[in-house]
């Protein structure tokens, strides 16, 4: 008999883009499909844990055994998130969540003419808030990991990010490999350097990463 890597864990994931309004027919948003996130959650549900998954729009239905809480907006995820976090042993923040959202974002639609003298309209910015870091800055909060997608210089992007969020483990990709794609190759980044993994579809990849994240969580403490 062996036990399932995750019995009993609770574990909280972001996956999606989130999609920040600029009127009531418009938003801003990044291009993701879920698919790794999606992939992550049923993985971790297989080895037993109890899985909450806090996702944008996507296209995608809830893996089995998945509780899954729908949001729009990067700060609705924030709020989502960390209402479940103290109590979670592992987040896995794979959301592709907007930088910015609109601050003049209309309550009406915007007038193809309604904009400045040119008739364009003019967007404000505000940043969002970093969900990952906020749950990594949590006191007794969750084990984290990170994900980033980024285009080139991975290792370098990828290490720096993990320092400056304050997280155990972070799996980097290149984003043009993973959009879309249905296969991935996934490089793991922890305080002892880097691991390549092997590539894979989507859910072996998840399967692989769960078992890698059951590997390094500290044993439970004291009741
Ligand atoms: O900061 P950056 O987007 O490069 O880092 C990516 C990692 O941080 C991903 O795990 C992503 O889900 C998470 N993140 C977040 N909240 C943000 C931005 C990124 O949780 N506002």
């Amino acid at each position: 008999f062996q036990p399932k890597l995750l019995a009993g864990k609770r574990v909280l994931l972001t996956a999606g883009p989130t999609a920040e309004p600029i009127d009531p027919v418009r938003v801003i948003t990044n291009r993701s499909s879920g698919k790794t996130g999606y992939a992550l959650a049923r993985a971790a549900a297989e080895a037993g844990a109890h899985v909450t998954l806090v996702s944008g729009p996507t296209a995608l239905t809830a893996p089995r055994g998945v509780r899954r809480v729908g949001v729009q907006t990067a700060r609705q995820m924030h709020e989502a998130v960390l209402a479940v976090a103290p109590l979670a042993d592992v987040f896995i923040a794979v959301a592709a969540v907007a930088d910015w959202r609109v601050v003049n974002a209309s309550t009406q639609k915007i007038k193809k003419q309604g904009g400045n003298a040119s008739g364009l309209p003019t967007l404000s910015f505000e940043a969002n808030p970093d969900i990952l870091a906020d749950v990594a800055a949590l006191p007794d909060g969750p084990w984290c990991v990170g994900f980033a997608a980024e285009t080139e210089n991975l290792a370098e992007h990828a290490e720096a990010k993990r320092r400056s969020k304050g997280i155990d483990l972070l799996v980097g990709n290149l984003a043009q490999d993973v959009m879309d794609a249905d296969t991935t190759a996934l490089q793991l980044f922890d305080a002892q350097g880097v691991h390549p993994m092997p590539a894979a579809d989507k859910l072996t990849a998840a399967r692989r990463l769960v078992a890698e994240i059951a590997a390094r969580l500290p044993p439970r403490g004291p009741l």
